[in-house]
C-alpha cells in the first residue's frame, strides 16, 4: 500500500483515459500499469492510464470518470494504491448530524461546529455533512452537504469510507432506527464513531469490570431507593444525585448530611442556585419527589474537589484517537464552579482556566506530576470504557475531578463532547490538534493507513 497527496483536475472529455504525472505514478509504484480500477467511497470505475511529464503529483480525470465516481471537487486529495491495479481517492468522510428542517439553515446553530470538522479534514480528504434521510441505500449514494461560503451546497456522493457520528439529539441517537442505520454502515465495512450518547449508569457499570479503572469512579448506584440514599449519606456524608441520561448539570442535586444539623440539598432552580435544610429525610425525599425512589437517577459518592477562592474545580479531558488507533489527551480545560453552583458548567457561572494555572495554585511544585498522572488515568479510563463497552470509540470528553488528596476521579464520560473549553485563548492550539486527530482517526477508519509520503 502506498499513499500520498496529489492534485486532481478535470478535463472536458468523455473517454476513460486518466492522465497521471510520472512523479505520482512512481510514488504509487504504478509504473508499468495501463488498466486501472479507480475507487472513491463505495464507487469504482475501470479506466486506462496514461503518463504525463507534468512536474509534481497530478491526476487528470475526464468528466465521464469524475461523474461515475461522483468526485465532489478538484484540488488536493489523498490517493492510495493497493497493488498495481487499484487506486483510491479519498478518504470520503461523512459527518452524521440532525437536521433543523430548514432549507437555508439545515444544521442551525451546529453549522459552525460541523464546518470546523469539515475544514480541518478537507485539506487531505473529501468531507461532507449529512442527515439520516439523505442516504439512498439502494443506489448506495448520499445527497451530501458541502460548505459553500456562509451556507451549504448539495452534491450526490457515494457511501463514505467512514462516518463521524455527531447526532446531537440523544433520543434520536439512541433510537432503534438509528441503531439499524449505524449497523448498515458497519455491515458494509464502513467504520463509525462514536456509536451513541452514553448513559452515566451504563458507563459506571461497565467500569466495574475493570478493577484498575474503577478506582477512579466514585461509588455509584443506579435507581436508588430511599434506603440506599440514606445509607450513602451515612457512609459518605456527601452525595450527588444525577439523572443517568442528563447533561449540562440539569436535574443534579448535591446532598450533605451533618449528624447535628440535618440534611442539606443544593440544586439549580429557575436559573438560580438554591439551598434547603431538613431535620430528617422525609422532607428531603418529598422534595426529591417520587417518595425518594429516584427513577433514572444515579446516587454517587461526593468528592471534595480542590478549590480556588472557595469554588470547586474540575477538569474536562478531551481525548481523541490518532491515526494509529491510540488514545491521546488532545486538550484539558480546568473549570471553576460559579458561586453556590453544584456543577462547574459555564452556563451555571463556571469559568474555564488552564489546568497548569489551577494545579500550580493548588499544588505548587507537585502540579506537573499530578497532571501527568491524571492524563495516564484518563487514557486508562478511555481504553477501559471502549473495551468493556464493546463499541469502537474515537473521541471522549471525560469530566475529571482531583481531590485534596491528589486522587483522580471520573464523574462522567461524554461520547459527544462539546468544544467549549477550546474557546479559551490558551487552549485554541489544543482545539486544533483535537480536530487534526479526528481527521487522522477517520482516515484510519476509512483504511487510508500506510505512511504518507510527502
Ligand atoms: N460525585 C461527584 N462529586 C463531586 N462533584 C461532582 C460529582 N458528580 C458531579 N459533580 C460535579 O457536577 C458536574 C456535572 O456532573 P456530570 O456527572 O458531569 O453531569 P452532567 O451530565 O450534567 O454534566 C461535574 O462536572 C462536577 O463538577
Ligand atoms: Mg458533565
Amino acid at each position: 500500500m502506498s499513499l500520498t497527496l496529489c492534485s486532481i483536475q478535470f478535463a472536458p472529455r468523455t473517454d476513460r483515459v486518466v492522465h497521471m504525472s510520472t512523479a505520482l505514478a512512481k510514488a504509487l509504484q504504478l509504473t508499468s500499469t495501463n488498466m486501472l480500477t479507480m475507487k472513491m467511497g463505495s464507487r469504482t470505475a475501470s479506466v486506462s492510464l496514461r503518463m504525463t511529464k507534468k512536474p509534481g503529483k497530478h491526476i487528470i480525470l475526464p468528466l465521464s470518470v469524475k461523474s461515475q465516481l461522483m468526485v465532489p471537487r478538484s484540488g488536493q486529495i489523498t490517493v492510495q494504491a493497493s497493488g498495481t491495479k487499484e487506486v483510491q481517492l479519498g478518504p470520503l468522510i461523512g459527518i452524521l448530524a440532525n437536521g433543523t428542517g430548514s432549507v437555508t439553515q439545515p444544521f442551525g446553530v451546529r453549522s459552525s461546529m460541523l464546518k470546523s470538522y469539515i475544514s480541518a479534514g478537507s485539506k487531505t480528504s473529501y468531507y461532507f455533512a449529512f442527515l439520516p434521510s439523505d442516504i439512498d441505500w439502494q443506489a448506495e449514494t448520499v445527497v451530501a452537504y458541502f460548505p459553500n461560503g456562509t451556507g451549504w451546497i448539495r452534491k450526490t456522493v457515494p457511501l463514505p469510507d467512514a462516518v463521524y457520528n455527531r447526532l446531537s439529539n440523544r433520543r434520536v441517537d439512541r433510537s432503534i432506527s438509528m441503531d439499524q442505520l449505524k449497523d448498515r454502515f458497519v455491515r458494509r465495512g464502513i467504520g463509525i464513531f462514536n456509536w451513541s450518547f452514553f448513559d452515566k449508569s451504563d458507563v459506571y457499570k461497565l467500569l466495574e469490570e475493570d478493577k484498575e479503572a474503577n478506582k477512579h469512579v466514585p461509588e455509584s448506584h443506579n435507581n436508588p431507593s430511599p434506603d440506599r440514599i440514606r445509607e450513602m449519606l451515612e457512609k459518605h456524608r456527601f452525595v450527588y444525585l444525577k439523572p443517568t441520561a442528563g447533561s449540562l448539570g440539569i436535574g443534579i442535586y448535591r446532598l450533605t448530611y451533618h449528624p447535628k444539623r440535618g440534611y442539606f440539598v443544593r440544586f439549580r432552580r429557575g436559573g438560580k442556585n438554591v439551598l434547603f435544610r431538613f431535620n430528617n429525610t422525609s422532607g428531603l425525599f418529598k422534595l426529591l419527589n417520587g417518595n425518594g425512589r429516584m427513577r433514572n437517577y444515579v446516587v454517587q459518592q461526593g468528592i471534595r474537589l480542590i478549590e480556588i477562592d472557595a469554588c470547586p474545580i474540575d477538569f474536562r479531558f478531551h481525548l481523541n484517537k490518532n491515526g494509529n488507533n491510540q488514545w491521546v489527551v488532545a486538550g484539558i480545560g480546568a473549570k471553576k464552579a460559579g458561586k453556590g453552583s453544584v456543577t462547574t458548567h459555564v452556563k451555571n457561572g463556571g469559568q474555564v482556566m488552564t489546568p497548569e494555572y489551577v494545579l500550580d495554585r493548588v499544588f505548587g511544585a507537585k502540579a506537573e506530576g499530578i497532571l501527568e498522572d491524571a492524563k495516564q488515568s484518563a487514557i486508562k479510563l478511555a481504553e477501559s470504557i471502549e473495551k468493556h463497552g464493546r463499541r469502537n470509540l474515537g473521541e471522549l470528553g471525560l469530566d475529571i475531578g482531583i481531590d485534596q488528596n491528589e486522587r483522580v476521579w471520573m464523574f462522567e464520560a461524554n461520547s459527544k463532547p462539546g468544544r467549549s473549553i477550546f474557546k479559551h485563548p490558551a487552549l485554541k492550539a489544543q482545539g486544533n490538534s483535537s480536530l487534526k486527530y479526528i481527521a487522522e482517526h477517520l482516515a484510519y477508519l476509512g483504511k487510508f493507513r500506510s505512511r504518507r509520503e510527502s
